[in-house]
């Protein structure tokens, strides 16, 4: 059955803004990611290591290169390493399986290529809309993730957000309740809307970074090749003119 869903998130100004889905689903929020700011990335990596890696592993990534990548000096790369981890190190969770499994019935998953897989857009909206549902374990549900497995982590920064429900009458003639949109905290969070929003925008750049960290290479080396390539065209042009210029002085036979 077609969903038509309207679906609406409470803005940077605490405003409900209403995204008219295109068909099935929720609408996702777009988030640029910009990988020459360097310093958003590396209050990703902060909010990363402080937030999700006590759950989660992203063990493709190690220390040293997220230090090379964004050019981080010694102290800073000091800063983002856990106890007894080296620069050399996986990126790895701080939980055991087995613990993990038994708290929350699901390993969380490895969220190295989680950008890649579900893309950003989805990873942004996915970290803003977790919201109050008290027929969930942990007290939260997820607009573009229903029934997750995952505690709201972000509930004491951004407060928790506020179901509104429709009822939609199934052709049967019951009725059932579907979220509508999603208003803003009963009790406000710790960061205003925008400041949230800014935490986890350079969270997710971060993570699509980490996601494609051969992506920041090849932007580095772009410009360098671009400019190789228009070099190497004035010199194919003037080779031209030289070869031409001793073809256009053989006399015309005709
Ligand atoms: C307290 C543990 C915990 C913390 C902290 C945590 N997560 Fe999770 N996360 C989970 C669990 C458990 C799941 C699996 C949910 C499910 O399958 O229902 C999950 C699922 C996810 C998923 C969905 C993955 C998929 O395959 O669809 C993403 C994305 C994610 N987490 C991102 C994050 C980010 C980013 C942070 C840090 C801001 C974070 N998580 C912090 C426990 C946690």
């Amino acid at each position: 059955m077609i969903r038509a869903f309207v679906f609406v998130i409470a803005n940077l100004l605490g405003i409900s803004t209403v995204l008219a889905s295109g068909g099935d689903g929720v609408p996702l929020k777009h988030v640029d990611v910009n990988f020459s700011d360097k310093a958003a990335l590396y209050r990703g990596a902060e909010t990363y290591l402080a937030r999700c890696a006590t759950c989660h592993s992203a063990k493709y990534m190690r220390y040293g290169r997220v230090a090379t990548d964004l050019k981080l000096n010694k102290n800073q790369l000091a800063a983002l390493l856990p106890p007894g981890a080296k620069p050399g190190s996986e990126m790895m969770g701080f939980m055991s399986e087995d613990y993990a499994k038994e708290t929350f019935g699901v390993v969380p998953p490895d969220l190295s290529l989680i950008a890649r897989v579900k893309g950003a857009d989805w990873l942004y909206t996915y970290l803003t809309s977790f919201y109050a549902d008290p027929t969930k374990r942990w007290g939260v549900n997820n607009a573009v993730f229903p029934d997750v497995g995952m505690p709201d982590v972000f509930a004491a920064e951004q407060g928790v957000l506020q179901p509104v429900y429709t009822d939609v009458k199934l052709p049967d003639g019951s009725i059932d309740k579907r979220l509508s949109h999603l208003e803003g905290p009963l009790v406000p969070g710790s960061m205003s809307p925008a400041e949230f929003d800014h935490t986890v925008k350079d969270l997710v750049s971060f993570m699509v970074y980490m996601s494609e960290p051969a992506k920041m290479q090849r932007m580095t080396y772009g410009p360098y090749v671009l400019i190789f390539i228009l070099i190497f065209m004035v010199l194919l042009y003037l080779v031209k003119k030289e070869y031409w210029r001793d073809i256009k002085k053989v006399p015309d036979n005709d």
